[in-house]
């Protein structure tokens, strides 16, 4: 144990980090152990992380000082931010300057950035087919952790840029799941058309990621993205009428209608879909099912992942 190497894991008790941590601590013959920061170490998730034999420190993405208190003496770093926790790119992108420049003096071997697409190289910020967000976004959950990128780059640590994909899990716990209509029909509602979704089972994010360190100089320097399956609307509808038992079926919205939901980020989730939608070349060629199978030969393909978790969809 004494002689492992550490990787400090930012999002320890959350989706991401949380895989990386289980991957990390169930590898018996691992040459890393796992640092698990979170701002409370007394909560049953952080408890439940140091019961595999993590470590667990704590910090705050917040307060630089407590990142570089957390980063020392590591090999490794695992950087993410939380968007949906406070909804502000400019929060996001303090938060990733404060891990970047924490990585630096700590003297990391090896930062993974979770990072995603700055939409607006695609979709500039005149162009009217997607509305401008918070007066500097066309997706701002996107787009501040692709700009983000350059405080990684510009300090030149040695960083992957790592670009994840839409969790199955957000059918579960993020309202994007089929819902039962007043007529008692289950309906998938995504303003996706007939482009196809690169997403992955969350835990799989962090198994990718345990593997990416162990491959180390492959990827230092390297912008990569993984998935583990890319379907269309009607396929995933598909795979739930089979995993559900009951017919479900896959109705194209349109993004305008969805930016209109009206719930928190609604505006913000109905571009990003329609990124995904009108640029489905450029960014499933960026999600890379090979190579996340080559990383993670455990990776689930939806029909995998429901035959875990169909129970835990809310239809009501
Ligand atoms: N949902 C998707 O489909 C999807 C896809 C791709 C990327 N993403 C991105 O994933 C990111 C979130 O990652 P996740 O899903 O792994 O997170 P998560 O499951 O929501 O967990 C977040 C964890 O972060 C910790 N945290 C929150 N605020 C913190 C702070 N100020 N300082 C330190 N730790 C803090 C919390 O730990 P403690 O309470 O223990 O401190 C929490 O357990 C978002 O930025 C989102 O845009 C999401």
């Amino acid at each position: 144990m004494a002689d492992k190497k550490v990787i400090a894991v930012v999002g320890a008790t959350g989706a991401q980090g949380g895989g990386l941590v289980r991957a990390i601590m169930q590898d018996p013959n691992s040459e890393f152990t796992a640092r698990a920061i979170t701002r409370d170490a007394n909560s049953d998730k952080a408890k439940a992380l140091a019961d595999l034999g993590a470590e667990v420190v704590e910090a705050d993405v917040n307060n630089v000082e407590s990142l570089k208190k957390a980063f020392q003496g590591a090999y490794g770093a695992y950087c993410v931010t939380f968007f949906w926790e406070h909804f502000s790119p400019g929060k996001e992108k303090q938060h990733a300057k404060n891990m970047a420049e924490a990585a630096k003096a700590a003297g990391v071997k090896h930062v993974i950035w979770s990072t995603l697409d700055d939409t607006r190289k695609w979709v500039p910020l005149s162009d009217d087919r997607m509305p401008t967000l918070m007066e500097k976004y066309k997706v701002p959950h996107f787009d501040a952790k692709g700009e983000a990128n350059a405080y990684f780059t510009d300090l030149d640590l040695p960083v992957t840029l790592y670009h994840t994909a839409f969790y199955w899990e957000n059918f579960i716990y993020f309202g994007q799941g089929p819902k039962k209509g007043p007529d008692g029909k289950i309906i998938l509602a995504l303003p996706m058309g007939d482009a196809k979704l690169p997403a992955i089972a969350s835990e799989d994010i962090g198994k990718c990621a345990y593997s990416i360190f162990k491959r180390g100089e492959e990827f230092i320097g390297k912008t990569i993205g993984i998935a583990g399956e890319q379907l269309t609307g009607s396929e995933m509808a598909a795979s739930l009428t089979k995993a559900l038992g009951q017919e479900v079926t896959y109705n194209a919205i349109e993004p305008e209608t969805y930016r209109n939901f009206g719930f928190p980020g609604a505006e913000d989730m109905g571009n990003m879909y329609q990124f995904k939608r009108d640029f489905e070349e450029d960014y499933c060629n960026s999600r890379d099912v090979d190579l996340a199978r080559s990383l993670n030969p455990s990776l689930k393909t939806f029909d995998a992942w429901l035959a875990e978790n169909k129970d835990r969809i809310p239809l009501e």
